[in-house]
């Protein structure tokens, strides 16, 4: 199974990934995070933030996510994910893709403002810390169209957010890849 999700920077897509991966662990289910800021310091190194940059991004994570899932790992592509149509794609060139939004409201996020980012993207124009393309305040981001599941985490715990995210993979997991509890 591949897991995309979607959603802003600091909506608390890491968190959620590694502390859900712990959870499958626990259940005897394998997880590979596939972490869009790990995989940009390292192997996306030569990319930056435009459209066609995203999308290459997110197409090489796809690639990775494949091979773990072939092996029957649940693979996790941690990454904002912008665009529905290449949520799409993947969709449709992979097998068993399952979107999940990371929902939080923009206000909530420029108070969060982890990186600093938020702050440096509403700079006023001309100022020469200004980030110009940062999603959600001045570069697009795509509501997800049907997604498999939303998590807001404005709304839930992080507790509560991780039992929704490993109960959806539990429940949706082929048969050869579940644990063995849950075996019939
Ligand atoms: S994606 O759009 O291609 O899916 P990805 O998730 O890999 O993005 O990388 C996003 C991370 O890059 C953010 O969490 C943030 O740390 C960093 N970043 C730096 N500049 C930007 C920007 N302009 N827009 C979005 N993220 C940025």
């Amino acid at each position: 199974m591949i897991v995309q999700l979607c959603g802003l920077s600091g909506a608390g897509k890491t968190t959620l990934t590694t502390c859900t991966k712990e959870v499958l662990k626990s259940q005897g289910v394998k997880t590979e995070i596939i972490d869009g800021d790990e995989y940009r310091s390292r192997f996306c190194r030569d990319l930056g933030f435009s459209r066609e940059d995203r999308f290459e991004n997110i197409r090489r994570l796809a690639f990775i996510a494949s091979k773990f899932s072939s092996h029957g790992i649940v693979a996790i592509i941690s990454a904002i994910n912008p665009y529905q149509e290449l949520r799409d794609e993947l969709k449709n060139t992979y097998r068993n893709v399952q979107t999940i939004f990371i929902e939080c409201p923009l206000d909530v996020l420029i108070k969060r403002d982890t990186k600093g980012l938020y702050k440096r993207a509403l700079l006023p124009d001309g100022h020469p810390e200004k980030i110009t393309n940062l999603t959600g305040v001045n570069d697009p981001f795509d509501v997800p169209k049907r997604p498999d599941l939303t998590i807001n985490t404005s709304l839930y715990t992080l507790e509560e957010s991780v039992q929704l995210f490993s109960q959806f993979v539990l429940q949706r997991l082929p048969v050869q890849a579940q644990p063995v509890s849950y075996m019939p």
